[in-house]
């Protein structure tokens, strides 16, 4: 039997999970709700929380795949980028471990782990991307565009120049008083918005670059305006400015894959991290691949948002290309 410890602690999700003989035994995941009445994730209390919640995580991970800690072949863990005292807690702990069963450890890029969320085999029948794909990469604290060569091969030939596309949902959220993360909650209101309501700038940023700060600025300009002209304005609003604002994020996300797709004669795209879990980002890319003459792959739900499934499934490639890590192996807070 093969099988591989996955571990990821590099922001505000504690998740451990194994992959038996390829496949996904199990995948736990423990978010910390200490970050939403701060608005925003505290480093110094995600630490906390990782030290807290990572045996109880890990042994029932371990538990749930129905293997012992002495039947694992490999633990992979989240290397970077990441907040530095969140990814220390997971090295720290992955290193030991595997220096006590004595059995090899793999460093894991957690960006390019959000690509092989493509790659999960959890026993349900899915379409896989073949390779060479185009992958956008878009989470709290990446956007990137990706041309996926090989598991091992990614060129980024797009990133933003500012926020990314999860801190520009969540940024927009706060103004209108929702806690964090806003993502999701401004998904849940734009559904009954209309999403041409409020005129945001689209960003005139040349190339495959994103930036995400004019439209931030603008609406944070417009929820001011519309609050002291008319107080009440951001809850009477409140679905027509999420549906507004996501709309914004969504154009200026598709007319860089669109150019992409174009300039590198692209036939599969992908979508992974947080974001990816927008349905409605998943709909209009959808659109978008179909009328460019190519098909879209979105994992499921639980495997865009941090998980270690992903990074299990990134360590068996490395484990697979001997890429293995040394027990003095370092996190990493910033790889791009
Ligand atoms: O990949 P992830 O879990 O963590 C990072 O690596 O950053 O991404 C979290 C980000 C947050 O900004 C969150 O607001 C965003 O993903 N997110 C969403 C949705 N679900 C999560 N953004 C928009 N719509 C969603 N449904
Ligand atoms: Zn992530």
């Amino acid at each position: 039997m093969n099988a591989i410890l996955g571990i990821e602690s590099s922001c505000d999700e504690t998740a451990a999970a194994v992959l038996i003989d390829g496949v996904l035994g199990s995948n736990v995941v423990a978010s910390q709700e200490v970050h939403a009445q701060w608005g925003g994730v505290v480093p110094e209390l995600a630490s906390r929380a990782h030290q807290e919640h990572i045996v109880p995580v890990v042994q029932q991970a371990l538990e749930q795949a129905g293997v012992s800690a002495t039947d694992l072949s490999a633990i992979a863990f989240t290397r970077g980028p990441g907040l530095i005292g969140a990814l220390l807690v997971g090295a720290c702990f992955a290193r030991s471990m595997a220096q006590a069963l004595n059995i090899p450890l793999l460093a894991v890029d957690h960006v390019q782990a959000h690509v092989m969320a493509h790659f999960i085999r959890d026993g349900e029948d899915h379409h896989v991307p073949s390779f060479p794909f185009l992958n956008l990469t878009v989470s709290g604290g990446h956007t990137q565009l990706v041309l996926v060569r090989s598991p091992l091969e990614m060129e980024v030939i797009g990133s933003t120049l500012d926020d990314a596309a999860g801190e520009a949902f969540d940024k927009g959220a706060k103004v209108l008083g929702l806690p964090y993360p806003g993502g999701p909650l401004v998904e849940r209101h734009a559904r009954e918005g209309d999403p041409h309501r409020f005129k945001l700038p689209v960003p005139s940023i040349t190339g495959l670059d994103f930036s995400f700060s004019g439209i931030k600025t603008a609406f944070m300009a417009l929820v001011q305006r519309g609050e002291q002209a008319q107080p009440g304005f951001v809850e009477a609003q409140r679905a027509d400015l999420c549906a507004s604002l996501q709309n914004a994020i969504i154009d200026h996300l598709l007319a860089k894959v669109r150019r992409a797709i174009r300039d590198h004669d692209i036939t599969q795209v992908g979508i992974a991290g947080g974001v990816a879990a927008n349905a409605a980002l998943a709909a209009r890319l959808g659109e978008l691949a179909q009328r460019e003459g190519a098909i879209l792959f979105v994992p499921k739900r639980e495997y865009c948002t941090d998980n270690a499934a992903m990074i299990a499934t990134a360590g068996q490639f490395l484990l697979e290309a001997g890429h293995l890590a040394t027990l003095d192996t370092v996190p990493v807070p910033r790889l791009y």
